[in-house]
């Protein structure tokens, strides 16, 4: 609640920082998110964050990012606020800025679920607590942070693993990318042509394979994507914001499901992954969601135990 980021007053690397995108944090600091996150799901109760505020901020739907930083709070012995955009005075034109300074007076961080990406940026901008991005149209940090902690879970090792994004180029996507690249773990992503990651986050991707190794490719051939594929990753092919582009996402799409026929040319001992909510019969069929491939409850849970660890890092290192 001081008037700078708390950055400079502590020697933990992530005190005070803000989680906008995992672009921002070293291999180092994601590896410590994870593993901490383990800590966190074998030790659940501590009242480390005894007295402390979240405000948590929603211009989108959410069920897992909303429940899961809030019992995480919660958990941690502090508190989270549920602050709704359309109640909130942003729903009624007062500035991100003045937003950012206000609740800067009343609590310890702010996460912020919206559209724009730059919307999260400005809010940091002017925040002096930490801010957490809950998911824009660009990123999903915190998604990419439980997905390592899920792919850790299942596989014991990053070097080595094979994941296969199959469909849009989206928040999920980038993210997902940008994490694996950053644990020097090898990913491909399989999209129909006009729906491939943004060049310029793949760009930032291929600089970060060339430091730490990964490879990152990507295909418009879904059966070559989950070839010999340790992780198959899927998510919806309409995200939110984009509901009119429904019909039209379907059809080009259509290719893309994940079915045993495409499920069937991954390893044997292959995973399913999606961060949810899924389309039954869109982007992945009932049978691999709901069968013995599927790791997704597990990967929604750890949503909750590697938040925790990153609250803990950014309120008191
Ligand atoms: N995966 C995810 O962020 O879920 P919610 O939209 O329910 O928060
Ligand atoms: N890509 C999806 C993810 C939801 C968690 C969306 O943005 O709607």
């Amino acid at each position: 609640m001081s008037s700078i980021k708390l950055a400079q007053a502590k020697t933990s690397s992530l005190y005070g920082k803000d989680c906008l995108t995992l672009l921002d944090y070293t291999s180092e600091e994601i590896l410590h998110l994870v593993e901490e996150g383990l800590q966190m799901k074998k030790f659940p109760i501590q009242s480390i964050l005894s007295g402390k505020i979240l405000a948590m901020i929603f211009e989108k739907s959410s069920t897992r990012t909303r429940v899961s930083f809030e019992a995480g709070m919660q958990q941690l012995g502090g508190n989270a606020l549920f602050l709704s955009s359309q109640d909130l005075q942003i729903g009624r034109g007062e500035s991100i800025a003045d937003t950012a300074k206000v609740l800067s007076g009343y609590v310890d961080a702010i996460m912020i679920r919206t559209f724009e990406h730059e919307k999260v940026e400005e809010l940091a901008l002017h925040a002096s607590v930490p801010v957490i991005n809950g998911l824009t149209d660009t990123f999903h940090p915190c998604q990419a942070l439980a997905d390592l902690m899920t792919i850790l879970q299942l596989k014991q090792t990053f070097k080595g693993t094979k994941v296969a994004y199959v469909g849009d180029g989206n928040n999920v996507a980038h993210s997902l990318l940008i994490a694996c690249a950053k644990v020097g773990m090898d990913a491909v992503i399989a999209h129909p042509e006009g729906y491939g990651p943004d060049p310029s986050v793949m760009e930032k991707i291929a600089e970060i394979c060339e430091l730490t190794g990964a490879v990152i490719t990507s295909t418009s051939n879904p059966e070559k994507a989950v070839h010999e594929a340790d992780i198959v990753y899927s998510d919806v092919w309409t995200s939110m914001g984009q509901e009119k582009e429904n019909e039209i996402r379907l059809t080009a799409f259509h290719a893309y499901q994940i079915n045993a026929e495409l499920m069937s040319g991954a390893k044997k001992d292959c995973h399913f992954l999606h961060c949810l909510p899924a389309h039954r019969g869109e982007e992945v069929t009932a049978e691999i969601i709901d069968g013995s491939h599927s790791a997704v409850f597990q990967q929604a849970e750890n949503r909750l135990h590697v938040q925790k660890a990153l609250l803990k890092e950014l309120l008191i290192g």
